[in-house]
C-alpha cells in the first residue's frame, strides 16, 4: 500500500497535491502530518464526507510500502512518515521548491519550478487521461489559485495557467474557490480599486458579460493584477480588461473565466503576452479609445459576435456624481406632516434652521434616518440638518436662538446643539470641494445636496427635506428612496459602499430586521464580496462593536443574527461563533427570558443587549474570549460580565441542575456574586426547568430579602465591628432566607447564638 503525505501545517497547494497524486496512485492511503493551516481544516470539515485524509495519531503506516510526498521534500517535515524513508522503500517526490541541501534522494516522482506543486501532477492526470469529479477539480484549483497568487505571482508558469484552464472546464467551482481564498487589501489597495472603479464599462456578448475598465495614473500600478481579480469578483464577469494610461504608454491586465474568451491571444495581438486566461500588455502606439476599440473587435471575432449593449458605470462619488443629469425631483409637500407628526418644540427647531438658512443666504435640510422614519410613520426625533456653505456660521445662529451648548467638530465639518432638555440636532456641512472655500457664498446649487446624499449608505436613507421658508417640506429624492420604502428594500447605491465603509455590512442587516424590509439582490452580492475580503480587518474594534451593539439594541435581534449567519458576517465578531442549531435555541431561550424579565420587572434597568451577546459568544472558550476583549473596546464592568459569565457559567449551572433539595442561602450565595445580565444569561442557557424556577425564585424573591438588625445589634451582642460584621450578617440573611429566623427577635436569638460560640471558641 502507498502512503501519500504532504507537510505540516498543509495549505490548499499541498491537500490539492495529495488528491491528485491520489489519482495517480488509487491503492494508496493519505495522512495529514499535524493540524492543516486553518482554511484547509474548515475546508475539509465541510467536505469531510467526501475526502477521506487520515491524522497522522491514528493512522497506520505499518502496511506501507512506497511513499508519496508531494508538496515537499524534507524529511522533518511530514510528521511520523518520515520513519518510513529509512526503511528502504521507493519514495517518490513531487515538488515545485527550489532544491535545498537538505532534500530526500527521492527514487521517482518529479520535481520542477512550478507556481504550485499540484500543476506538475495535474499535467500527470491530464496525460494519463484520468477522470476527477468537480470537487477534486475545485481542489486542485484552489491549489493553484493560492500558490500562485491568482496567477499574479512572478512565478506563475503558463503550465499553471494550461493546468488551471482544464481544471475549470473539468467542473472547478469558481464560487467555492473564491470562498476559501483569502485576498486581503492593504487600505491603499483599497483605493486604488474605487478608483479603478472610476470609469467600467460592461459589455454584454449574448450570455457573455465582459468589463473594461480603464484609469489615468502618472505611475505604473505594481498590483493591477490583484486589482482586476477583485474587481472581476465585485462586478461578476466573464472576462475583465484593466487599462490604465500613463504618461507614455497604456498598461493592461487581462483576466478571463469562460474558455471561450482567450485573452492571452487579445494581449498577443495589442504586442503583450500571456495565456488564455490571463494576460498582460504593455501598448505604446495606441489611445486609450483605440486600445478598447480594438479589444472589443478581437472579443467580437473570438465570441462571433457583436456586443449587444453597454452599461457604462459612472463613478459614483462625488465629484463625477455631480456631473451626471440630475433627474427630475418628485415634488412631494411634507410642510403638512411635518407640522401634524413633529412635537411642536421639534417643528419650531426646523422652522428656525430653515428662517436661519435664508438670512445666511444659504441652503438647509433635514437629512437620514429622520426623513426615512418620517416618511415611514416611525418615530424619530433625531434631527440631522445639513447645510450648504457656511456651517459653522448657521450652527452658532442655532445654537444662540435656543439657547443650546454649540459643540463643533471643525475637523469633521460638523456640530451638535444640546439643549437645556439635552435633547440634540446634529448638523453636517454638505460635503463640496467649494465648502474649503468659506469665503465664497454658496450658491444654491441642488447638485451639492446630491452629492452629499449620493455618498450615504442605502437610498432609504437617501431622501432630504428642504428647509428653507419658501420651499420648507419640498422632498428630495435622487436616488428612488421613495420607491424602496414601498418596495421594503435595502439596496446600497453603489458597489463600492461596503468597500468604502464595511460597517455598512452590519448596517444593512440592522434596517433589514428593523423595518421587515429585504436586502436587494444586488446589495447582497456585495455585502457577500466584501465579506469574503475580511473587509473589517480595516475597522477598528470600536466602530466594530458599536455596530453590532446597536444591532443587539434593536427589537429583534435574533432575526438580524440568523440573517448575520447567512451573510457569514458572524466572523467578524469571532471566526469560532458557528449559528449552529444550539445557538439559535440558546438565543430564542435568550429572547423568552428577557421577555419574562420585563414583565417581571418593568421598571429595572437591564443591558439588553449584552445578555444577547453573552449568549452569542457561548461557543468560544476562555482564551478565545480573552482575544474578543482585546478586539472590542468594552467598558471595564463589561469586560468583567463577560469574563465572570464565562467562567462561572457551567459551574453554577451544575450546582443548581442538582435534583435534590437546594437551600435557597446556597442559591442566593450561588448567584449574589454574579451581574444580572450572567444570571439571566445562565437562565437563558439552562433547558432544565428546575434550574430555571430557582434562579427566578432568586431574581423574584430572595433577592429583595431584607434582615431587621443593624450593627448596632451585633455591637451590642459583643461583636467588634469588621470583616466579622459583614460574616454575621450575612448567616442572619442566610437563615431568613431559609426560613430559620421570621421576625427582628428570632434574628437577634440567632446572633446570640451565634455570640455565645463565638465566645466559647475564643476561650
Ligand atoms: N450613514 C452612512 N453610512 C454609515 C452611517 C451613516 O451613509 N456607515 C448616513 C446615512 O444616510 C444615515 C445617516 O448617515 O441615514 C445618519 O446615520 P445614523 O444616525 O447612524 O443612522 P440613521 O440612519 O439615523 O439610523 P438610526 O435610526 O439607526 O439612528
Amino acid at each position: 500500500m502507498d502512503l501519500i503525505v504532504t507537510h505540516q501545517v498543509a495549505d490548499f497547494d499541498a491537500l490539492a497535491s495529495m488528491i491528485a497524486a491520489s489519482k495517480l496512485y488509487p491503492d494508496s492511503k493519505l495522512m495529514l502530518p499535524g493540524a492543516p493551516e486553518k482554511r484547509v481544516g474548515e475546508f475539509l470539515k465541510t467536505y469531510s464526507d467526501l475526502i477521506k485524509i487520515e491524522k497522522e495519531k491514528t493512522c497506520d503506516i505499518s502496511d506501507i510500502d512506497r511513499l508519496i510526498m508531494v508538496d515537499t521534500r524534507l524529511a522533518g517535515r511530514i510528521g511520523k512518515a518520515a520513519e518510513l524513508i529509512s526503511k528502504d522503500i521507493p519514495v517518490l517526490v513531487y515538488d515545485h521548491h527550489p532544491t535545498t541541501g537538505e532534500d530526500i534522494k527521492a527514487t521517482g516522482g518529479t520535481s520542477e519550478q512550478r507556481g504550485a506543486t499540484v500543476t506538475i501532477l495535474v499535467d500527470q492526470i491530464r496525460r494519463k487521461k484520468l477522470k476527477i469529479s468537480p470537487l477534486e477539480a475545485t481542489i486542485m484549483a484552489l491549489g493553484i489559485y493560492e500558490d500562485t497568487g491568482s496567477l499574479t505571482y512572478l512565478s506563475t508558469t503558463e503550465k499553471d495557467m494550461d493546468a488551471l484552464s482544464f481544471l475549470l472546464s473539468r467542473g472547478a467551482d469558481l464560487k467555492a474557490i473564491s470562498s476559501y481564498l483569502n485576498w486581503q487589501l492593504t487600505p491603499s489597495q483599497t483605493s486604488r480599486l474605487v478608483k479603478l472603479l472610476g470609469s467600467v464599462r460592461i459589455y454584454q456578448f449574448m450570455n457573455k458579460r465582459v468589463i473594461i475598465n480603464s484609469v489615468s495614473s502618472d505611475r505604473y500600478v505594481q498590483d493591477l493584477a490583484l486589482l482586476t481579480h477583485k474587481l472581476r469578483d465585485l462586478e461578476g464577469c466573464d472576462a475583465i480588461f484593466s487599462l490604465v494610461e500613463l504618461p507614455d504608454r497604456i498598461q493592461m491586465v487581462a483576466r478571463s473565466h469562460s474558455i471561450h474568451i482567450d485573452v492571452g491571444q487579445i494581449a498577443t495581438q495589442l504586442g503583450g503576452g500571456g495565456h488564455n486566461l490571463a494576460s498582460s500588455a504593455v501598448i505604446r502606439v495606441l489611445s486609450l479609445r483605440q486600445v478598447e476599440e480594438k479589444i472589443l473587435n478581437l472579443l467580437s471575432r473570438q465570441l462571433k459576435t457583436k456586443f449587444s449593449s453597454v452599461r457604462r458605470i459612472i463613478l459614483d462619488q462625488m465629484n463625477s456624481v455631480t456631473d451626471e443629469v440630475v433627474k427630475p425631483l418628485l415634488k412631494k409637500d411634507l410642510a403638512a406632516r411635518l407640522k401634524k407628526t413633529l412635537p411642536q418644540r421639534l417643528y419650531r427647531i426646523l422652522r428656525l434652521a430653515g428662517r436661519i438658512a435664508d438670512e445666511n443666504k444659504t441652503q438647509a435640510f433635514a437629512v437620514g434616518g429622520f426623513v426615512r422614519d418620517l416618511m415611514m410613520g416611525v418615530k424619530n426625533l433625531d434631527i440631522d440638518i445639513v447645510v450648504e456653505g457656511d456651517m459653522e456660521k448657521f450652527a452658532k445662529k442655532l445654537a444662540k436662538q435656543l439657547k443650546g451648548a454649540l459643540v463643533l467638530h471643525r475637523k469633521f465639518k460638523t456640530a451638535t446643539v444640546v439643549m437645556k432638555d439635552k435633547s440634540k440636532v446634529d448638523i453636517a456641512a454638505s460635503r463640496t470641494e467649494r465648502y474649503d472655500r468659506p469665503a465664497a457664498l454658496p450658491e444654491v446649487d441642488p447638485a451639492r445636496i446630491r452629492a452629499d446624499l449620493a455618498r450615504r449608505d442605502f437610498t432609504i436613507n437617501t431622501m432630504a427635506i428642504k428647509l428653507n421658508f419658501d420651499c420648507f417640506g419640498e422632498l428630495l429624492d435622487f436616488f428612488d428612496g421613495q420607491r424602496d420604502l414601498r418596495d421594503g428594500r435595502i439596496r446600497a447605491l453603489h458597489r463600492m459602499s461596503f468597500v468604502e465603509d464595511p460597517t455598512r455590512i452590519f448596517r444593512a442587516v440592522r434596517f433589514e430586521s428593523r423595518y421587515n424590509f429585504r436586502i436587494d439582490r444586488f446589495t447582497e452580492h456585495l455585502i457577500k464580496t466584501a465579506v469574503s475580503y475580511n473587509m473589517f480587518a480595516r475597522v477598528s474594534g470600536e466602530r466594530l462593536k458599536e455596530e453590532v451593539v446597536l444591532i443587539l439594541k434593536e427589537k429583534e435581534p435574533l432575526k438580524s443574527l440568523k440573517r448575520m449567519a447567512e451573510l457569514h458576517e458572524l466572523r467578524f465578531i469571532h471566526p469560532m461563533i458557528h449559528f449552529v442549531p444550539s445557538l439559535s435555541h440558546l438565543l430564542k431561550r435568550t429572547e423568552d427570558v428577557l421577555k419574562w424579565y420585563k414583565i417581571s420587572f418593568p421598571k429595572k434597568h437591564l443591558e439588553v443587549w449584552l445578555i444577547y451577546f453573552l449568549s452569542l459568544i457561548d461557543q468560544l472558550d476562555l482564551n478565545q474570549t480573552e482575544e474578543l476583549l482585546q478586539r472590542f473596546p468594552f467598558r471595564r464592568k463589561e469586560q468583567s460580565t463577560i469574563r465572570i459569565s464565562k467562567k462561572a457559567d457551567e459551574a453554577i449551572l451544575n450546582n443548581l441542575a442538582k435534583t435534590k433539595v437546594i437551600q435557597p442561602s446556597r442559591v442566593y450565595s450561588l448567584l449574589r456574586p454574579l451581574p444580572k445580565e450572567a444570571i439571566l444569561k445562565i437562565m437563558a442557557k439552562t433547558p432544565i426547568l428546575r434550574v430555571r424556577s430557582r434562579i427566578s425564585d432568586y431574581l423574584l424573591n430572595y433577592l429583595h430579602v431584607r434582615i431587621k438588625i443593624k450593627g448596632e445589634d451585633l455591637k451590642r451582642e459583643g461583636f467588634k465591628p469588621g470583616p466579622e460584621f459583614g460574616r454575621v450578617l450575612e448567616m442572619v440573611l442566610y437563615a431568613r432566607l431559609d426560613g430559620r429566623v421570621k421576625t427582628r427577635s428570632d434574628e437577634l436569638g440567632f446572633v446570640r447564638g451565634l455570640a455565645k460560640r463565638h465566645k466559647r471558641n475564643q476561650v
